[in-house]
């Protein structure tokens, strides 16, 4: 299949840890920016035993949301940022297309599970930040949170 994705992969991994890291499987508090054609009903961080979240350099961090569309989407994009000193600064993900993280298309009314992961690049320098994730649809916004983070050796 030419669907050799990322975020498949990464759900496989997730699996796996999830077994291991049970204890921290647990939602995390995420402040809303601005969910406009769907409703948030919980993100999960994993690992995340407490906030900030420690993103552990030269691990994958894997984000699981769930929500319920009010609209259909047919496609969307994730987007990731760093709140940095009142900056966001982009965070880019090798595979962009949330689609490859959740069913599409997506009817209104349907409760949609997203999944997928990021890799805390060695080179990230060790600081705190809020980390801003949307998925997007064309210019509107599908989903909007916020968490706090903290990289780390
Ligand atoms: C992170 O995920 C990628 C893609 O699935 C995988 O190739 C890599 O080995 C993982 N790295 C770690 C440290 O788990």
């Amino acid at each position: 299949m030419a669907f050799s994705n990322l975020c498949l992969l990464h759900v496989v991994t997730v699996l796996t840890l999830t077994t291991l890291q049970l204890a921290y499987a647990t939602p995390v508090q995420f402040k809303d920016c601005g969910s406009s054609l769907a409703t948030i009903k919980s993100v999960d961080v994993t690992p995340c035993p407490s906030l900030p979240c420690p993103f552990q350099r030269k691990t994958n961090v894997s984000v699981v949301m769930e929500f319920t569309a009010n609209a259909d989407i047919s496609a969307s994009g994730t987007k990731v940022y760093g709140l940095i000193l009142g900056q966001l600064v982009p965070f880019p993900l090798p595979d962009e297309n949330a689609c490859h993280c959740m069913p599409c298309p997506i009817k209104k009314g349907t409760i949609v599970t997203y999944k997928n992961s990021i890799y805390v690049k060695e080179e990230y320098p060790k600081l705190q930040l809020v980390v801003e994730w949307k998925l997007v649809s064309g210019s509107d916004v599908v989903t909007c949170f916020t968490l706090p983070a903290k990289i780390t050796d």
